[in-house]
């Protein structure tokens, strides 16, 4: 693992006139690391993405892929530096199928294999990662919306990246949907890829983040472990609602108190065991066979 860090934003920020969409965000991301953004609809999440890939120039402070500076480079100067993303309104390719949109990006990637005939192959391997390997003859226009936020991600995988930026990759997917893109990104993860995941879904946050960002009106409001930010009371106030903190606390006074449940379950059959093994002696202290902690929800998306 490199002790340079994969990215790197130094006080970079960006106006559209008097409004600054990112403000001074210095951020290092080292390899393997999976970071969560998280904020308010606005608070710059995806134009930070943009800062980041070259889709739109920052006004001030720079960018740094592998300790390179990038900043202002265009898009496919940076892809090529092994950088990949989804965008938020997907951008497929509407006069090509499915596959082919996926080839393309195997074809002019950084490994670019110049024959399509391997390029449409790798293309179906990717499409089975996603879970559309039967969609590859369809046109994009024809995909349900989980669908083309599949082939989003698809396309950015195509291009083999080191660092790859999701964009709400997950938005609009029921609940049963979002298991195996969550375990996409496990899977990515575990072969060293550094991931920057943008999410409403904090269940998605929760579930792969190393570390979790969150962005508010262009700024930088908090970094640190998942479970620290989200029950930040600043993070709390600006984001994710009284409602959400609430839920959650909730949630994890059930969970502690079938957690003693288990606790005082074990250490009574341990007692039972060494004094009368004949003998279930645990009485009417037996927990709730069906206690709630398993069934923490935490698909619970921030306050409306
Ligand atoms: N090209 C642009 N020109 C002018 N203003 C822009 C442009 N792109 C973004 N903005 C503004 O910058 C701010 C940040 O927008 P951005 O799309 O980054 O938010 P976000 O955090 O991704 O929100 P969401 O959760 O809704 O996707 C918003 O006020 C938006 O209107
Ligand atoms: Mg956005």
């Amino acid at each position: 693992m490199s002790a340079v860090p994969v990215l790197e934003t130094r006080g970079l920020g960006i106006r559209f006139g008097g409004l600054k969409a990112v403000d001074d965000v210095s951020l290092s991301v080292p390899e393997g690391l999976t970071l969560g953004v998280i904020g308010p609809n606005g608070a710059g999440k995806s134009t930070f993405i943009n800062l980041v890939t070259g889709h739109l120039k920052p006004t001030s402070g720079s960018v740094l892929v592998d300790g390179k500076d990038v900043t202002g480079a265009k898009p496919w100067v940076i892809a090529q530096s092994r950088v990949a993303r989804t965008f938020q309104i997907v951008k497929p390719f509407r006069g090509m199928t499915v596959r082919e949109n996926v080839a393309v990006g195997v074809l002019y990637g950084p490994d670019g294999t110049g024959r399509m005939s391997t390029a449409l192959k790798q293309a179906d391997e990717i499409l089975g990662e996603v879970g559309i390997a039967d969609l590859g003859d369809r046109p994009p226009g024809e995909l349900s919306v989980a669908d083309a936020r599949r082939l989003e991600f698809a396309k950015a995988l195509a291009l083999k990246p080191r660092l790859l930026l999701l964009d709400e990759v997950m938005a609009g997917l029921r609940p049963g949907e979002i298991e195996p893109s969550l375990q996409l990104i496990r899977d990515l993860k575990a072969r060293g890829m550094t991931i920057i995941v943008v999410e409403h879904v904090m269940k998605a946050i929760l579930a792969v983040s190393d570390q979790v960002l969150v962005l508010n009106a262009g700024q930088r409001l908090m970094l640190g472990p998942p479970r620290e930010v989200l029950s930040d009371p600043q993070v709390i106030e600006a984001y994710l609602g009284h409602k959400y903190a609430t839920r959650q606390a909730q949630q994890s006074e059930a969970a502690a108190a079938a957690e003693a449940a288990e606790a005082a379950e074990a250490a009574a059959g341990e007692a039972a065991t060494a004094s009368a093994p004949a003998l279930s002696s645990a009485g009417g202290s037996q927990p709730d066979p069906n206690p709630t902690a398993g069934a923490v929800d935490e698909e619970v998306a921030p306050d409306a």
